[in-house]
């Protein structure tokens, strides 16, 4: 097997998995789903089942992925006996699959982003046709700007685990956190502002034991931590021996609901900011706008009431949008191509082109079939496939992994670790609770 790579320190891991995690959910999902779905009961809903229900499952993943230090599906193969080996590999290749497809919708929406990032570029040189055509709906921009993404995150997959994931992470997400913070303070100081925060703060707690709110906010946080697809597995695979997992996975989960909480603080209020500002932000019967159309209609809408210094907002925002975007790509990207490689012996770069490349033709048929596919393909991967397959990991770590086993992996990099907090709750927790909370609350949401 060729060298495969790993993390160079501790910081470059968590980076790039913070990265992998914070993406248009955090963004653009939390928020919206925050002011459609009582305020600060969501945000407190979501942060509870972040660490009751995603935190074990993200641990579930590092330890599998750094035990075995090869692709999802090998790593997972690796622990079954043979009677589990056919649902070892059908675990692996679902959340293949999975992984492929979220990319296959979200390079579509990334696309959008940078096509708005170009076209805030052109409003900056005065050239109005030009920017009109970035913003505008096409078949030809969405196809595009799609391919351009495609392009991006394969060209850092294709370099590799420290050259191409650490290098970027390392470099854009800094660059997230200064945007997000700018964004922030700036939309703070325009009248408006207070009404968004005061929304955001208050929380309507009868909210909180609406089965909808729960089950929302359950796959919101699947969705944003990268669960059940194999992400977090393939990153887990390039930690040191020497790294202590439960503290690394606690730093990626706090930073995720860091992050998803600020973005909250830049979206709310930026649209109560545009309805102060004129702007529509609630349709005829008293409902939020479709979140689509809050983030390309009105905040591009809220920029413009804002003169010049709207544009320089508007470059900002989208290129917060696609540096977000961009670091989840290719984390998701990472799982198909490392099983090409790991699995498949493939050259990497290779790997990297044709991979992306067949998921870039999926991203072509759902742009051609909008309508029909693309909700399709979110429902399918994000409310069915992440929760089933993230109860699966679970059951392969409770159930038929060898507890032992499990807690010499965990002691490397964390001495004592067998008299740890961690170590006291959750083999039980992964084992009973997570699989019996995911089921209960899957059965709701079909019923
Ligand atoms: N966590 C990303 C976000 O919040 O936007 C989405 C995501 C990335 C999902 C990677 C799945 C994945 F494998």
């Amino acid at each position: 097997m060729a060298a495969r790579g790993e993390f160079s320190s501790r910081t470059a891991f968590v980076l790039a998995a913070a990265g992998s995690a914070i993406g248009l959910g955090n963004i653009w999902g939390f928020p919206i789903q925050v002011a459609s779905n009582g305020g600060g009961a969501f945000v407190f809903t979501y942060i509870i089942l972040t660490f009751l229900l995603a935190y074990p499952v993200l641990m579930a993943e590092l330890i599998i992925g750094r035990h075995a230090k090869r692709d999802t599906v090998s790593s997972i193969v690796v622990l079954s006996g043979p009677r589990s080996r056919w649902l070892a590999y059908l675990t692996g290749f679902w959340g293949m699959l999975t992984a492929s497809l979220i990319l296959s919708f979200y390079a579509i929406v990334a696309g959008w982003m940078l096509a708005h990032f170009f076209g805030a570029g052109a409003n900056l040189l005065g050239q109005t046709d030009l920017k009109q055509w970035f913003v505008s709906n096409s078949l030809t921009r969405n196809l595009i700007f799609c391919v351009a993404f495609y392009a991006l995150t394969i060209s850092i997959i294709a370099r590799g685990v420290t050259s191409g994931i650490e290098r970027w992470s390392t470099r854009l997400m800094p660059m997230l956190l200064v945007l997000m913070v700018l964004l922030i303070a700036y939309i703070a100081t325009q009248p408006g502002a207070a009404e968004g925060w005061r929304i955001y703060w208050q929380p309507d707690f009868s909210q909180v034991a609406n089965p909808d709110l729960v089950l929302d906010a359950l796959g919101q946080a699947f969705f944003s931590l990268s669960l059940g697809v194999g992400t977090m597995m393939v990153y887990g695979s390039y930690i040191s021996k020497s790294e202590n997992l439960p503290r690394l996975g606690a730093s990626v989960a706090i930073l995720d609901i860091g992050v998803a909480v600020l973005a909250g603080l830049l979206v709310i209020p930026a649209m109560y900011v545009a309805q102060h500002n004129g702007v529509t932000i609630y349709d005829a019967a008293g409902n939020l706008l479709a979140s689509d159309s809050l983030i390309f209609t009105v905040l591009p809408a809220l920029f413009e009431t804002m003169g010049g210094a709207g544009v320089i907002t508007s470059i900002l925002f989208f290129s917060l949008m696609t540096i977000a975007a961009l670091t989840s790509s290719i984390s998701m990207l990472e799982v198909p191509v490392a099983y090409a490689s790991d699995s498949l012996g493939m050259e990497r770069r290779r790997a990297s082109y044709m991979v992306g490349g067949l998921v870039l033709l999926i991203s072509v048929l759902i742009i051609f079939n909008f309508g029909a596919l693309f909700g399709l393909v979110i429902a399918f991967t994000t409310k069915y496939s992440e929760p089933l397959i993230g109860l699966l990991f679970c059951v392969f770590v409770g159930w038929i992994w060898a507890r032992n086993e499990i807690l010499q992996e965990i002691q490397q990099g964390a001495e004592g670790a067998e008299n740890s907090l961690f170590w006291r709750i959750w083999p039980n927790y992964v084992k009973f609770v997570c699989p019996l909370l995911i089921l209960l609350l899957f059965w709701r949401s079909l019923a």
